[in-house]
């Protein structure tokens, strides 16, 4: 079986439901169920013996190595991680705690746990670290995109947090010879996405007539990818890579954030026009949603606002995955259109998940980083 951490968040979620469609092996999910985690995201699989689920938290190196005595797994793909920059700009220290404390209890008792396997499993045991490309800092627009040999340059709180976990992780390999494997991958957008990320605050802000922010120009670019590729890419990174080496994950398709709103928009258009009626649509986030089944024929694009911008904003990511692809032969699936669509879709499709997602602490959250009332 494989261990895997933060399986209840938004790519842990979809890696699990993409790994038990593609293999018959188990997983362990280990996961504290912080504001971001969601069991619904994985109730397809109530009652499928091949997977197993642990509410803990990493930091907890007792409950750990329990659980790694107890299930074995031959690999841990770690995913758990306090993940959002605007977060870490407002409270770093959970960043801090979760992020590198918790990646080091890991490491430490994967340390523990593999030096006494059998030499063929000792062999074969894998710890995939999952970061991300904002560990590499910010790309002038004509700088070629981040090769695995980047410079390591973070500049928020998120990212310094990851990266010294990255740190830790290249450490426990040359120091102790743990097997590891890390991947650095871009923007991910899909199904199950927290409704605190661009894409899907735009889509959910959207549908309720409330405004859709953008930081500063709105010109900042990311590298945007569908999560199910992103999913694909660990499952090659975890079958073959080489113990010690980084890959970066990405998809080729760099836009500015303005543009990605503008896009999410014409599809909502296209696919759920703007209600009509006394107070449908109205971009002062008060509109009851009332309607009278006519839409007023204006785009969602007139709901953008321009606000403050992120402190120490990262203008531009994009990554070069050219060593991903030429020595294991993954490719992205989905084009941005493809993804996108598919995207919107699955957030029309399911309103139910969208409302209990903004429970109250969504609602501080709100209150807190945009004023809302
Ligand atoms: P997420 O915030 O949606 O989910 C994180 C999950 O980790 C949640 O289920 C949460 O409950 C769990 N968790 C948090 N602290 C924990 C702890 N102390 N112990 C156990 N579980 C804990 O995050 P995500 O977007 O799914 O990102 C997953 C990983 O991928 C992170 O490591 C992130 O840095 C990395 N990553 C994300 C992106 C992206 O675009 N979202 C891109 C590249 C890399
Ligand atoms: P986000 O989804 O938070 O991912 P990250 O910061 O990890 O790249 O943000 C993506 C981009 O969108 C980033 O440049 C910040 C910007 N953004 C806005 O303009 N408005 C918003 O309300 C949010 C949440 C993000």
């Amino acid at each position: 079986m494989i261990l895997v951490t933060g399986g209840a968040g938004f790519i842990g979620a979809n890696f699990i439901l993409d790994w038990l469609q593609v293999t018959d092996e188990p997983v362990l999910n280990l996961d504290k169920l912080t504001y971001a985690g969601n069991l619904e995201n994985l109730a397809s699989l109530a009652g499928d013996a091949r997977y197993v689920f642990v509410q803990g938290d990493i930091c907890d190196r007792p409950l750990v190595e329990r659980l790694l005595q107890r299930y074995r797994p031959r690999a841990i793909v770690h995913f758990a991680a306090e993940s959002h920059v605007d977060r870490s700009l407002h409270g770093p220290e959970a960043f801090l705690r979760t992020n590198v404390d918790g990646t080091f209890t890991l490491l430490e008792a994967a340390r523990a746990y593999w030096s006494e396997l059998p030499a063929a499993e000792k062999a074969a045991f894998r710890f995939h670290q999952v970061s991300t490309d904002e560990v590499y800092g910010s790309l002038s627009p004509e700088a070629a995109p981040f090769t695995e040999a980047h410079p390591y340059r973070p500049n928020s709180p998120y990212s310094a947090s990851k990266a010294a976990a990255d740190h830790l992780v290249r450490a426990w390999h040359r120091s102790y010879g743990l097997p590891v494997l890390t991947s650095h991958c871009s923007n991910n957008y899909g199904p199950y996405h927290f409704p605190e990320k661009l894409i899907p605050l735009v889509i959910v802000n959207a549908l309720a007539g409330k405004p859709l922010p953008i930081y500063g120009d709105g010109q900042q670019v990311r590298d945007w990818l569908y999560v199910g590729d992103h999913c694909a890419a660990i499952r090659h990174i975890l079958a073959a890579g080489r113990p010690g080496e980084s890959y970066n994950v990405g998809g080729g398709n760099e836009l500015a954030n303005l543009d990605i709103v503008q896009k999410v928009c014409a599809l909502l258009d296209a696919l759920r026009p703007r209600p009509g009626g006394e107070s449908g649509g109205e971009s002062d986030g008060k509109s009851d949603g009332k309607s009278d089944g006519k839409s007023d024929g204006k785009s969602y694009a007139r709901q953008i606002r321009f606000v403050a911008d992120r402190p120490g904003h990262d203008r531009r990511y994009a990554i070069d995955a050219s060593k991903l692809e030429r020595e294991l032969g993954w490719r992205p699936a989905e084009s941005f259109a493809s993804g996108l669509a598919k995207t919107v879709r699955w957030y029309l499709d399911h309103p139910d998940w969208v409302a209990r997602v903004q429970s109250g602490a969504y609602r501080d959250w709100l209150q807190t980083h945009y004023g809302e009332p």
